[in-house]
């Protein structure tokens, strides 16, 4: 088994990055124990597919790594690194981009929503993304990718890239590339906007009150669980009543994750009741959740040197871990290199 996820370090960890990815990325570290190490990166080269500020991505690149650390990704146990530092994410990726096809990257749903009317006026980097990130896991061989809902069909691409180039170039019976499985959280695949129980909660989303940050104080997370957008009528009993209330079944969604519990019971406990009360006991679980995470980010980030100590360290062990396979990819296609 081997596991391998990303991030990218645009804007700030939010809950649907917690509940979609991030905390399943903890508990396979720590499911693991001996057996293996897992890789997490921050996704900084996909980062600049998109118009940035030079400084704000290192900014956030170093306040990501400090976020992940805080959730508990053990730098002693998984490989934690960013991209930038490991040039055989950007080799891998050309590598692969004779193998991936235009029509294959032209159905990506998040290209599509991404670029919207304007394909044209678009960066290369934008449409080749998901060859980045297909070169991401098929670098090290993965197996598992823990991630949201969104990324799955970024990695049935991966998938299609690796069988593609197996049957192309790899001899004998020996195939280059691991198929990966993506790994979605079944209670928290999708975090809707706390505006919008339609839209995806994300960073890229203009309204703040959209979604809850790590760092949010308990005095914003407080506010901002207040002012989600509901329904007026009460909670029901049954999921059922659900159906068509997709702000309402997404806080009832929240809650499940959190505590831990299904939807159903959340509903058995609080069926009947209004958000009146419903609201203030969700915003009591998240400030209790994110409060250790909060006080760990800040104590991180109180130290660069440490931050970029973790990264370089990351680094050198990925470029290990990569060469075989980036050896054999270049082998495969006939490349002279010595
Ligand atoms: P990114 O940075 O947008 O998100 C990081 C992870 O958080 C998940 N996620 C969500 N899950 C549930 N509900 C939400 N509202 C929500 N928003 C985000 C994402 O699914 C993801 O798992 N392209 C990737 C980064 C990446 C990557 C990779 C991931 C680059 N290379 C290789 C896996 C493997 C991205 O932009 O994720």
């Amino acid at each position: 088994m081997q596991v391998v996820s990303g991030i990218q370090p645009t804007g700030n960890l939010h809950l649907g990055n917690y509940l979609g990815a991030i905390r399943n990325w903890v508990k396979m570290q720590d499911e693991m124990g001996d057996s293996g190490q897992c890789l997490f990166f921050l996704a900084d080269l996909h980062a600049i597919s998109q118009p940035h500020v030079p400084a704000e991505l290192k900014q956030s690149t170093l306040e990501m790594t400090a976020a992940l650390v805080a959730c508990g990704i053990d730098p002693a146990r998984s490989i934690l690194f960013n991209q930038a530092q490991v040039p055989a994410h950007a080799e891998l990726q050309w590598l692969l981009s004779g193998t991936a096809r235009m029509g294959w990257l032209n159905r990506m749903t998040q290209w599509k929503d991404k670029a919207g009317k304007n394909r044209e006026g678009q960066s290369i980097a934008l449409f080749t993304y998901p060859v980045l990130q297909a070169a991401d896991v098929l670098l090290y061989q993965a197996t598992h990718v823990p991630v949201g809902e969104d990324q799955k069909q970024h990695l049935e691409l991966a998938r299609d890239i690796a069988e593609k180039f197996n049957r192309d170039f790899a001899s004998g019976d020996a195939p280059v590339f691991t198929l990966p499985e993506p790994y979605i959280p079944p209670e928290a695949a999708r975090i809707m906007s706390l505006r919008d129980g339609t839209a995806k909660m994300s960073k890229s989303d203009p309204s703040e009150a959209s979604r809850i940050n790590l760092t949010d104080d308990a005095e914003t997370i407080m506010k901002k669980v207040k002012k989600a957008k509901t329904d007026p009528e009460p909670l029901p009993s049954e999921l059922d009543g659900l159906n068509d209330r997709p702000e309402a079944l997404n806080l009832i969604g929240i809650f499940a994750a959190l505590a831990g519990v299904s939807k159903e019971q959340v509903l058995i406990d609080f069926g009947g009741q209004g958000f009146g009360s419903f609201k203030p006991a969700l915003g009591d679980l998240l400030v209790e959740s994110f409060a250790p995470i909060t006080a760990r980010f800040r104590d991180l980030m109180q130290d660069r040197e440490a931050l970029d100590a973790i990264l370089a360290k990351g680094a050198a062990k990925a470029r290990e871990r990569g060469t075989p396979t980036l050896d054999a990819t270049y082998k495969a296609l006939g490349l002279v290199r010595d």
